[in-house]
């Protein structure tokens, strides 16, 4: 067995239509700060970084109606929306998952939220996950 590609999960991500209440009832519930509010433009979203350990929660809402994660919310409502693993090479780590045979959705690494290097795995040949590789 080779060492493992992923090191830790780096956050789960979780749709939301509000933001803010979402942010209140994992406070409020859970006791859990956010440690990171930001608009990725790009994606169309604006999330919250919730820390839980050394991993976070990320609560995501669209801010256009042509984001992706607005269609997500559309067609499946609130929840879960993907799941992203730390990996020390993203670009690596994205080669293999090509070189195994199966789908991404970004060819090459690309920038994330908070400074990271991050690509997408396509869930259609990953058991219906959409997963995050990020490289921090
Ligand atoms: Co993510």
């Amino acid at each position: 067995m080779s060492d493992p590609v992923v090191t830790e999960i780096d956050h789960v991500a979780i749709a939301v239509r509000d933001l803010d209440g979402a942010v209140e009832y994992y406070r409020s519930t859970y006791g859990v700060e956010p440690v990171h509010r930001e608009v990725v433009e790009k994606d169309g979203v604006e999330e919250v970084l919730l820390r839980v350990a050394d991993s976070y929660v990320q609560l995501l809402t669209p801010v256009r109606d042509d984001s992706p994660v607005a269609k997500y919310l559309e067609k499946k409502g609130e929840g879960i929306h993907h799941v992203a693993y730390r990996v020390d090479d993203c670009a690596a780590a994205l080669e293999r998952v090509k070189r195994e045979g199966h789908q991404v959705i970004d060819e090459a690494p690309r920038p994330g939220s908070r400074g990271t290097t991050v690509a997408f795995v396509h869930p259609k040949t990953a058991f219906g996950t959409l997963i995050e590789l990020v490289q921090e």
